[in-house]
C-alpha cells in the first residue's frame, strides 16, 4: 500500500510541477510508464518500442494501430488497480486492449499507455458448476481449445482471432445465439477492476447494476479481468465455409429459404456478400453451422449444391470451424451496421446492388478495396434467453444485424470510405423502411457501429441509467481517458 502511495505522490508532484494535467506530452507519458514499471509486481511488465511493444499495440485493422508511449502487460488484477490509479491521478490517456479487433480508431489504442491484457489468459473449467473462468486476454480460439479436453464449449466468436473481452463486453453474436442467446446471456459474472483500484466480482446479486452495465457497455466502468461463462456439452460440430461467385440468385434463394423455414435453434448461417479487388470479383461467402456432429438430412442442401470456388465444410472441432472462414488482413478497415426486423428478397437485392455499385464506383481509385456486407439471420426468439443488459436496450423485438465491412490500403481514403459506409447504411435503412419495416429507431449493435454514431442510436432508453452507473463507479472519470463508446 505504502509502495503505491509513494508512486502516486511522486506522480502527482512531478506532474503538478510540469503542469501537464489533462494534456500529457510524450515525455510525460514516458515518466508515467516508469512510475508504472516501479509500482507493479513482477507478474507485470512495461515495454518500449520493440517486439512485445509491437504485438501489444497490434490491431486487426491496420488503421486502428497507434504507437503508444509504452505498453504494459498486467499479470494480476491488483496490478491493474495500481496502473489505473496512476493513470487517473496523472490524467494520462490509455488504451485497454483485448485482442484489438475494433476497427474504430482509438477504441483500444492510444498515444499514452497501452494496457494489453494478453497475460490474463486463464481458461479454467469447473466441472461441478459447469462454469468456465475465461481471462480477459484470451481470443476465442484459445478458449475453445482450452475447453475441448473437457468436451464442453461456450457461446463465442464465429471466426478466428477475435478477443473474448471486447466481443463479450459489446454483446456477442455467435453461431449458437439461436440456441443460447447473445454471449452476454451466458455470462454469470465478471471480475472487474474499478478505477479506484478495487477488484470486485459483479453478477446478478452483487454489484448487479455494474453487471447490467458491463453486458454491452464496454470499458466505461473499469477494466474487466475475467468472464465467468456457462458451458454446454460439445465434442464435434458441423460446418465451415463456402465461397461462390456468379450465382447470386441461387445464393439469395438459399438464404431466404433457410431464414423462412429453419426453426431448429442448433442451426445457423452467416452469409456475406463481398467484392475483393485482389481477385477482381464479386463473391459470396457463406458460413454454415450445426451444433452437433451431423446436421439433419437436407437442411443445408441448397448451400452444398452451390457451385463453389472453395467449399470447406465438415464434422470438426469448433476451433477448426472458426479457422475455416477466410478474412483478409493487413489492410485499413471499418465496420458499420443497421438493424432489421426481417429479411426480404428485395432487401437482399439491395445489398447485392450495394456491393456492385460501390465496387464499380470505388475500385478504380481505392487500392486494396474489399467490401463485405454480412446478413445475419437469427430466430425471432433469440433475445428470450437473457436478462436485461446495457445492450440491447429492449428485448421485445429480435433485431437482425447487417454488418458492413470495408477494407482499403491508403490513409488518404479513410474519409471517403467513412462517408460511403454511412451513406450505404442510410440507403439500406431507407430500403427497409420503404418496405414497411419500422427500423428508424432500431438499436444498432455497438460492436459493429462506426465511430461517431450517437449513444442513443445504440443504447436507446438505457443511456440515462448507464450514465448513472458510470458516475457511481467512476466519479473521477478515469475511464474517460480511454477511447470507446462513452457514457
Ligand atoms: C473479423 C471479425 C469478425 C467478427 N465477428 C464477430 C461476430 O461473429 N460476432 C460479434 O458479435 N462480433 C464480431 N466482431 C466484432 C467484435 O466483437 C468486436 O470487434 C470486439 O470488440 C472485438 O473484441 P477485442 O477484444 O478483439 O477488441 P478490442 O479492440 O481489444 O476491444 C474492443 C473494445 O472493448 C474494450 N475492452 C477490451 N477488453 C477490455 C477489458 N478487459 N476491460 C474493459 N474494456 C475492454 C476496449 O477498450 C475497446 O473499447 C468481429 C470483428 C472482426 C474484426
Ligand atoms: C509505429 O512505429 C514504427 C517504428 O518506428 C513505424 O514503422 C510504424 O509505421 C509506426 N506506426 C504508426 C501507426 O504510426
Ligand atoms: C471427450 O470425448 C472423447 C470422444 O468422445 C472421449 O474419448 C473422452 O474420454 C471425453 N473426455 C472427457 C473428459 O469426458
Ligand atoms: C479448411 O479449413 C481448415 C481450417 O479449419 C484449413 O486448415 C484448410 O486449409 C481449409 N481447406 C481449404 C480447402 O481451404
Ligand atoms: C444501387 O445502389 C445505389 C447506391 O446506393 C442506388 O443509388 C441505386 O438506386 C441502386 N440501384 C438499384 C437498382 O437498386
Ligand atoms: C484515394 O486516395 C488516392 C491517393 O490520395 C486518391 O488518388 C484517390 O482519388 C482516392 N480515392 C477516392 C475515392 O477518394
Amino acid at each position: 500500500m505504502l509502495h503505491i502511495l509513494k508512486y502516486l505522490l511522486l506522480s502527482i508532484s512531478t506532474f503538478g510541477c510540469l503542469g501537464v494535467r489533462g494534456s500529457g506530452t510524450h515525455h510525460s507519458h514516458l515518466t508515467i510508464c516508469n512510475a508504472i514499471a516501479q509500482a507493479v509486481s513482477t507478474k507485470s511488465s512495461v515495454f518500449y518500442p520493440g517486439n512485445q511493444y509491437t504485438s501489444d499495440n497490434y490491431h486487426w485493422a491496420v488503421s486502428s494501430t497507434i504507437n503508444s508511449s509504452c505498453t504494459v502487460e498486467p499479470g494480476t488484477a491488483e496490478d491493474i488497480g495500481k496502473i489505473l490509479r496512476i493513470l487517473g491521478v496523472t490524467r494520462t490517456p490509455f488504451g485497454v486492449r483485448g485482442a484489438g479487433h475494433t476497427s474504430n480508431v482509438g477504441f483500444s489504442a492510444t498515444t499514452g499507455v497501452q494496457i494489453a491484457m494478453t497475460r490474463l489468459d486463464e481458461v479454467i473449467y469447473d466441472a461441478k458448476t459447469s462454469i468456465a473462468k475465461i481471462g480477459a486476454g484470451n481470443v476465442w480460439d484459445d478458449v475453445y481449445e482450452g475447453l475441448q479436453p473437457f468436451n464442453v464449449s461456450v457461446v463465442g466468436g464465429r471466426v478466428s482471432g477475435i478477443g473474448a473481452a471486447g466481443f463479450t463486453l459489446g454483446g456477442g453474436y455467435s453461431y449458437k445465439t439461436n440456441e443460447y442467446g447473445l454471449t452476454i446471456d451466458t455470462v454469470t459474472g465478471f471480475e472487474v477492476v474499478l478505477p479506484i483500484g478495487e477488484v470486485v466480482f459483479a453478477d446478478a446479486t452483487q454489484y448487479s447494476d455494474l453487471f447490467f452495465g458491463l453486458k454491452g457497455g464496454f470499458n466505461n466502468f473499469g477494466v474487466m479481468t475475467a468472464i465467468y461463462m456457462k458451458t454446454h456439452a460439445e465434442t464435434f460440430v458441423w460446418g465451415g465455409s463456402i465461397t461462390t461467385t456468379g450465382v447470386d440468385e441461387a445464393v439469395m434463394a438459399a438464404v431466404l429459404n433457410f431464414y423462412s423455414t429453419v426453426t431448429d435453434p442448433k442451426a445457423a448461417i452467416l452469409p456475406t456478400f463481398n467484392y475483393d479487388s485482389s481477385i477482381g470479383i464479386v463473391s459470396r461467402s457463406l458460413g454454415l453451422f450445426y451444433h452437433a456432429p451431423e446436421p439433419p438430412q437436407g437442411m443445408f442442401d441448397d448451400f452444398l449444391a452451390l457451385p463453389a470456388l472453395v467449399q470447406n465444410v465438415s464434422t470438426r472441432s469448433l476451433l477448426s470451424l472458426i479457422t475455416a472462414f477466410p478474412e483478409p488482413t493487413g489492410l485499413r478497415g471499418a465496420f458499420h451496421t443497421l438493424s432489421l426486423h426481417t429479411l426480404s428478397s428485395a432487401f437482399l437485392d439491395a445489398v447485392v446492388n450495394e456491393t456492385q455499385f460501390w465496387s464499380t464506383q470505388l475500385s478504380p481509385s481505392v487500392p486494396g478495396l474489399f467490401i463485405s456486407y454480412d446478413v445475419e439471420p437469427f430466430l425471432s426468439s433469440y433475445l428470450s434467453h437473457g436478462s436485461p443488459s446495457a445492450w440491447p436496450p429492449s428485448r421485445e423485438i429480435a433485431l437482425l444485424p447487417i454488418n458492413l465491412y470495408f477494407a482499403w490500403a491508403l490513409p488518404e481514403n479513410d474519409t471517403v470510405i467513412h462517408e460511403v459506409m454511412t451513406q450505404s447504411v442510410d440507403y439500406l435503412t431507407e430500403v427497409a423502411i420503404a418496405e414497411g419495416q419500422d427500423i428508424a429507431d432500431a438499436p444498432l449493435y455497438p460492436n459493429y457501429a462506426i465511430s461517431g454514431v450517437p449513444l442513443e442510436d445504440m443504447y436507446g432508453q438505457n443511456v440515462e441509467r448507464l450514465k448513472h452507473i458510470k458516475a457511481t463507479y467512476d466519479p473521477a472519470n478515469v475511464m474517460g481517458l480511454t477511447g470507446g463508446w462513452k457514457f
